[in-house]
């Protein structure tokens, strides 16, 4: 029982770094990886169907609250990740404080975040890329382009049965080779890529602004309609569990703790400051976007080009896809990468088997666990549809999110001296208002997410129990912890 509950020390974890790791993160790149984390396919298909069924203009009081909830967090992760500089993110944080068992469900729950929400934006990248063919008169076999089973109509009105998802399983493994070949190669292309996907949706801002028509606003909270969720305050409250989902990722940033140069200042300032770029920029595209289109007419798979193409330049909505593209790829990249880190450490700590964390000699990456990533992560691209994914991804992440605001409390409690580089104001009542926060996202979801989450970690603890335990590295080294 005792080895359930065993933890790993704050010196411990910092001592064990591996040292070969290159350290080439500075504080704009780490911005750069958060925002290319963050914003991806979520804004450019979420706002519409969030306007159009649940919130109307309201949406964006939906965005102002996921970002209170994620601000809480926010902070919560910026402490541990300046006191805990090392790869493993959420994971390390829980073994740090809850113990081993509570850090294998967690690095399990993990998977469904970064992996599986990998797959979903890979699966948005696919819709847009297909897209994008369109408008250049080309066009995969549908029977290629869609989830496995899927029903696809034919521009003849005929129907086709998906076989899978060839795009977005493309994408997903064209990113793995990337990531294989050097972080700081990635993160090179990476910061290019961010820069772009920004342009575009200032430029969407910037330009759509002119064109807003402020009746379009009116009535600001549409009437509940008899439903909960449809319209009114409710409708507010499951908007905010839904686009919840385009703030995951600034959690990612804490998995390049290891490689950055300055960690203990240039981890709050990566987290905070990406989270509030991003905050910023979905609020105002938000409102310019329900400002442009009558709420009703946005459940279409391309709100924002819809938006485009209300102002009425044809070229400008060839650029808002291109970077809808764009900044959907970076999106995978930084999960793909995180994942992958996650993984690794688990491996040194012996609860993955040790040939997840081998580095590559020549690379420095992790190549095999990223290797195998790809390979599984493009396979559930190309057979599940986004819906599927999404929700699954939300329910994960946000438990997630309690364990690390339950660890800043815990850790604050057993190790009240260790020296803080960033602390979070008010504990606990900071942490406090996070757990509830996302307590409150979670009852949004619907029933059978919190099932799938509960299968899930099922399998989870039948591996912990069956190999990770017997495996584990502070298990053999303190017997009876
Ligand atoms: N935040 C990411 C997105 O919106 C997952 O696609």
């Amino acid at each position: 029982m005792n080895s359930l509950l065993a933890r790993k020390s704050v010196s411990d974890i910092v001592g064990t770094a591996d040292p070969r790791v290159p350290k080439v993160l500075g504080a704009v790149s780490i911005v750069a990886m958060g925002i290319g984390a963050i914003i991806g396919a979520g804004i450019f298909v979420l706002t519409g169907t969030v306007a159009a069924l649940n919130a109307g203009p309201a949406i964006v009081i939906s965005f102002v609250l996921a970002a209170i909830a994620c601000g809480f967090v926010g902070l919560c992760y910026a402490e541990l990740s300046a006191l805990l500089p090392v790869s493993g993110s959420t994971y390390t944080y829980t073994y740090a404080t809850l113990g081993e068992l509570a850090a294998w469900v967690i690095g399990w729950d993990l998977i469904l975040e970064y992996a599986m929400g990998s797959a979903a934006v890979a699966v948005g990248w696919s819709g847009y890329f297909n897209n994008l063919l369109g408008m250049a008169g080309l066009s995969l076999p549908a029977r290629f382009a869609a989830a496995t089973g899927q029903a696809v109509v034919l521009a003849d009105g005929t129907g086709v049965t998906a076989i899978a998802n060839l795009p977005a399983a493309a994408i997903v493994l064209l990113i793995t080779v990337l990531l294989v070949g050097g972080t700081k190669e990635s993160v090179r292309l990476n910061n290019i890529m961010v820069a772009l996907k920004l342009t575009v949706i200032v430029a969407f801002i910037g330009l759509g602004a002119f064109y807003v028509q402020s009746t379009n606003w009116q009535p600001f909270i549409p009437e509940n309609t008899g439903t909960f969720g449809s319209f009114g305050a409710s409708g507010i409250m499951r908007g905010a569990s839904i686009v919840f989902f385009t703030y995951i990722g600034f959690d990612a940033v804490s998995n390049c703790a290891q490689e950055a140069k300055r960690p203990q200042r240039d981890m709050p300032i990566g987290i905070l400051g990406a989270l509030g770029i991003a905050t910023v920029l979905y609020i105002a595209v938000a409102a310019v976007l329900t400002g442009l289109v009558p709420y009703p007419q946005l459940n279409v798979p391309d709100p924002v080009a819809k938006g485009v193409r209300v102002i009425g330049y044809e070229w400008f909505s060839l650029f808002i896809e291109l970077g809808a593209l764009v900044g959907i790829t970076t999106c995978i990249l930084v999960l793909l990468y995180g994942q992958s880190r996650i993984l690794a450490t688990m491996a040194n700590d012996g609860l993955m088997p040790p040939v997840v964390g081998r580095l590559h000699p020549r690379l420095g990456t992790p190549w095999i666990s990223q290797i195998t990533l790809g390979v599984v992560v493009a396979t559930a691209a190309a057979v599940a549809p986004m819906d599927a994914l999404d929700e699954l991804v939300g329910v994960g992440t946000l438990f997630a999110f309690i364990l690390v605001c339950t660890a800043v409390i815990y850790l604050r409690a057993i190790d009240p001296e260790v020296h803080r580089p960033f602390r979070v104001p008010y504990v606990p009542w900071v942490p406090l208002l996070g757990i509830l926060s996302c307590l409150s996202l979670m009852s949004g979801l619907s029933p059978a997410s919190w099932l799938r989450l509960v299968g899930w970690l099922a399998i989870g603890l039948v591996i912990y129990f069956t190999y990770s335990r017997h495996h584990s590295r502070l298990g053999r080294r303190h017997p009876t912890a």
